[in-house]
């Protein structure tokens, strides 16, 4: 039911508050994480020196956000691999090895197999899930549920902000029980967390008909360029796929450093670029090398459409579009940059007739390998 929305997209992105909201929700007790599900489990936190993250597609790019969580809070190495390329590498590891796999589904055969191929191999495992009993969580040691609710559309919304939400819960309680975190310091984060659901309802009603209207106009763009930096990165890569999958526009998303490394070729006149621009308060050196980035390639006639936050002044010289998000700690900054860019893909799809919840070649859940 789409209880009165256009789509199942439309109604799923604007649940992403709730998405978060439900995924904190008995989480948190007197300002401290504490996940029932991981009672007693502590050993799978203590006996590790290192974290593989395995997912696919969106959920691979919400690893990609809580790594850099669970490396500034737990103080834990991590990498982030892509689920089906992990097992046909001769990866190293072990029992000292934390393997957390992510799947909206439960059911994404490439994960599934990763999963099983780390538990053979001796690993340790946790899957994030936002489906209740399915195989992936059923094969792990450990599992910290997402409550995105149902999710119908193809394209993956609201169990994006879910799953970094789990993951920074995670995060939290991995530092508490390796003692790389004060309760002080988790009270801290854990209030920035919850004020996210709030910050991203704030998006929705002040961007909302803003950028559906933008995407009208933007209805013959061929290509479109993301860019991003530190977490904004992996918003980038988001944001590009979602346009590719529903819209299909060629998309790209790139660190922003990288541009001078190559992409930079690509920019000619009137190209769009979204840019993800760090908080000049809370991230200041990261912002002042945005702004320069976003100054090169406005000097080659890129179109620029500034993701930012509100009140940032520095963009306007430079920006054709601003999309405006609420004030927020540089880790918590990605829950609401990938707001805009949800709306956008969908504004742009539904602007060029396509049906934004069954995108072509593409299934819910990809069951083969
Ligand atoms: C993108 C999308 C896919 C999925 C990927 C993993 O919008 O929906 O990239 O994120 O197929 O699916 P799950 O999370 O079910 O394992």
């Amino acid at each position: 039911d789409k209880g009165g929305w256009s789509s199942f997209m439309a109604k799923e992105v604007s649940e992403e508050p709730e998405a978060v909201a439900n995924t904190i929700r008995g989480r948190v007790h007197d300002g401290l994480v504490q996940i029932p599900e991981l009672d007693g489990l502590d050993e799978l936190f203590t006996g590790i020196d290192r974290v593989i993250v395995i997912a696919c597609g969106t959920a691979a790019y919400a690893g990609m956000v809580g790594k850099y969580a669970l490396e500034q809070w737990a103080r834990v190495p991590v990498d982030v691999e892509l689920a089906h390329e992990f097992r046909y590498r001769d990866p190293v590891i072990g029992p000292r090895t934390l393997v957390v796999s992510i799947s909206q589904s439960g059911e994404t055969m490439d994960t599934l197999m990763a999963v099983k191929y780390a538990r053979e191999a001796g690993a340790k495992t946790l899957s994030i899930c936002n489906t209740q009993g399915a195989t992936i969580p059923r094969e792990s040691d450990a599992i910290v549920y997402t409550h995105a609710g149902p999710e119908v559309a193809v394209a993956s919304t609201k169990a994006f902000v879910a799953q970094i939400t789990a993951l920074y819960l995670l995060a939290l309680h991995v530092g508490r029980v390796r003692g790389a975190l004060s309760a002080e310091a988790i009270a801290e984060q854990v209030a920035q967390l919850e004020a996210v659901p709030e910050k991203i309802a704030r998006v929705l009603a002040s961007e909302q008909e803003h950028i559906e209207q933008f995407a009208h106009w933007m209805a013959d763009t061929r290509s479109v360029i993301f860019l991003g930096r530190h977490v904004g990165y992996p918003i980038a890569l988001e944001g590009a796929l979602k346009l590719k999958e529903i819209s299909y526009i060629h998309a790209e998303g790139f660190a922003a450093g990288e541009l001078k490394h190559g992409p930079i070729a690509l920019i000619e006149p009137g190209q769009p670029v979204f840019v993800m621009v760090p908080s000049p308060t809370s991230s200041p050196l990261l912002h002042a090398k945005v702004v320069s980035n976003i100054q090169e390639i406005r000097a080659r006639g890129a179109r620029i459409i500034a993701v930012a936050e509100e009140g940032d002044a520095a963009v306007l010289p430079f920006a054709d579009e601003v999309l405006r998000i609420p004030l927020a700690e540089p880790l918590f900054e990605p829950l609401l940059a990938v707001v805009p860019l949800h709306i956008f893909a969908m504004g742009l799809a539904t602007a060029k007739g396509l049906d934004v919840d069954q995108p072509r070649n593409l299934a819910k859940s990809v069951t083969v390998e």
